[in-house]
């Protein structure tokens, strides 16, 4: 079996990650208030936090907030920060979980929305964003890297221009944490959305955001609920992780993301980078001597992340994918991958692409391998 879906979710965890969620499984769960070093569920939530805020560059831990994932951040991020009239700038590679919450909003007439277009490789100009900002733009959702063409987005330079709008900026890092190093933490964007299953190395079902300041002032709470911190209140609390984490936490989810990005920046992002930078020159130079194979996003491994998405003439998305796997037992995945958008960008809707995306446990005969079933299509 070779896995070559890493860009949906990470195979395995980490024997580091195992050991101590079956130690945390086998043992008596002392819940107590989050936060409290010593204590258990709290002792656990704050070295994730400190683990993240690290691996982001935010000095604060308690600015890290757990959710289910990237979709949930997406949500809360998108719902809380508007208000009634706003318009929004999203890119043409988002993943549906932007895409939809945005449209919901749009077709519901609380937000005007432009969709700004990127070029067909996915990539995307600051002063496109520029040109598209209102009056009344509030919120800027962007992908640091597209699940579909792998295109990294210059997020750095976009926030830049919507910084200098007042515009909150959202990046969704689903495919680059962990992978991608960060170098200017919540600096780069006002909420930066993570998932835990993808590159992070986590359990499924676990994920956050990391805020700056003034955004977790306007962020409106997606739910409320305890939070174990004055509960004297009907109200929830003003403070961070409080004011965004109503109800009991997965802390096992917790617990898997503490082990997982403890090891990365063990590692090093940068390591970690190198390798599926060479990982992905190795596929890419194999891929261009396959004359059947079409190619979308960029080829230069500097301009891209992990997924490579191509086309084989003569099959059709889903036919390919199934052959693959079922002659040569190589997991990819077919379709539309949740972001009819960026197909639409690539020129690649709706029949989709073949998605490889090859990821740290990955070995260079196994990219050899996926060459070779390639070229005997
Ligand atoms: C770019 C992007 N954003 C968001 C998500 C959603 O992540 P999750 O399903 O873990 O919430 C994904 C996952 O496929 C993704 O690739």
């Amino acid at each position: 079996m070779i896995y070559a879906n890493y860009a949906a979710t990470s195979p395995a965890l980490s024997p580091a990650v195992v050991k101590e969620l079956r130690d945390y499984v086998g043992g008596t769960h002392l819940n107590a208030a989050r936060n409290f070093e010593g204590l258990e569920a709290g002792a656990i939530a704050l070295r994730a936090r400190k683990a993240i805020g690290r691996l982001f560059n935010a000095a604060d831990p308690l600015k890290v907030v757990f959710t289910s994932g990237a979709t949930q951040s997406l949500n809360m991020a998108i719902n809380g920060l508007i208000r009634q009239g706003d318009h929004v700038l999203a890119t043409m590679v988002e993943h549906n979980a932007t895409a939809r919450p945005l449209e919901y909003l749009r077709k519901n007439g609380v937000i005007t929305l432009d969709w700004l277009p990127c070029e067909a490789e996915g990539s995307l100009d600051a002063e496109t964003v520029r040109k598209a900002i209102r009056k009344n733009t509030r919120l800027f959702v962007m992908s640091h890297a597209s699940n579909v063409l792998g295109t990294i987005l210059p997020a750095a330079e976009c926030f830049t221009v919507a910084r200098e709008y007042g515009i909150f900026s959202v990046l969704d890092m689903a495919q680059t944490a962990g992978v991608l190093p960060v170098t200017t933490g919540t600096g780069l964007a006002d909420v930066i959305a993570f998932t835990g299953h993808k590159g992070l190395g986590g359990l499924a079902g676990i994920g956050g955001f990391v805020i700056g300041e003034e955004a977790s002032r306007e962020m409106r709470p997606w739910a409320s609920g305890g939070t174990g911190s004055v509960s004297g209140s009907l109200d929830m609390p003003e403070f961070l992780p409080d004011k965004f984490e109503p109800g009991t936490q997965n802390t096992i989810g917790i617990l898997s993301l503490a082990v997982s990005v403890e090891e990365i920046l063990r590692i090093g992002v940068e390591k970690i980078r190198e390798r599926e930078q060479s990982l992905t020159e190795r596929f890419i130079g194999g891929l261009e001597e396959i004359q059947k194979i079409t190619l979308y996003g960029p080829r230069e491994p500097d301009r891209r992340v992990a997924p490579v998405s191509v086309v084989v003439q003569g099959y059709d998305a889903g036919e390919a994918s199934r052959f693959l796997f079922e002659k040569y037992g190589i997991i990819t995945r077919s379709g539309l991958h949740c972001s009819p958008l960026a197909h639409k960008t690539a020129g690649t809707y709706p029949a989709g692409t073949v998605r490889f995306s090859f990821g740290r446990e990955t070995r260079e005969a196994e990219i050899d391998a996926a060459l070779e079933a390639l070229s005997q299509m």
